[in-house]
């Protein structure tokens, strides 16, 4: 199940509110300009499933996302502890980074957490299968895959060209509860 804690910035990380129903997420989460909603994610994947594999079994909902939301290409991201670098990939995220583009993800397996530092409150959102996030530009955040990690997602961009993490220093990240998988 996904679950939503916020955070205040400035307060010890055993104080939070805690969402855990699709609609109080889903408003919480926009109160943080957070998009999240939930898709369509029956499909049936082989566990090793190619990128275009992926691509193929949710090509209606990409061609419905493009529409609605402007967003002009779409790759997967699929981690497992098989995946030989998995470690370096989890860390390449875990510090307080922006985007001049979106971020938008569509979990079509497994989980990870979203961590979205959105005026004086820190928003943890853990995504799961069918999960949509979409973060918006200039938003603070990272995201741990977790030390087990599991999940595939369909990426959604505008440009990729525009995704590149630009960190800001802060280690707002380290003082908030790591990922660990239930
Ligand atoms: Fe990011």
């Amino acid at each position: 199940m996904s679950r939503l804690r916020v955070y205040r910035d400035d307060t010890r990380p055993d104080v939070f509110d805690e969402y855990s129903t699709f609609e109080t997420i889903r408003d919480a989460a926009a109160e943080a300009k957070i998009r999240f909603e939930r898709w369509d994610a029956s499909r049936v994947l082989a566990p090793d499933a190619s990128q275009d594999e992926v691509l193929a079994a949710y090509a209606d909902s990409i061609r419905k996302l493009e529409r609605e939301c402007g967003f002009g290409t779409a790759d997967v991201v699929s981690v497992n502890p098989g995946t030989p670098n998995h470690a370096e990939m989890r860390k390449k995220f875990l510090d307080e980074h922006t985007h001049s583009e979106d971020e938008a993800r569509f979990f079509v397996e497994g989980s990870g957490l979203f961590c979205i530092h959105y005026e004086h409150a820190v928003y943890a959102l853990e995504c799961t299968k069918g999960d949509l996030i979409n973060v918006v530009a200039g938003t603070r955040h990272w995201f741990d895959m977790g030390p087990v990690p599991r999940f595939t997602a369909i990426r959604l961009f505008t440009d990729p060209k525009g995704w590149v993490a630009n960190f800001t220093g802060s280690d707002v990240a380290g003082r908030f509860p790591r990922y660990t998988r239930v």
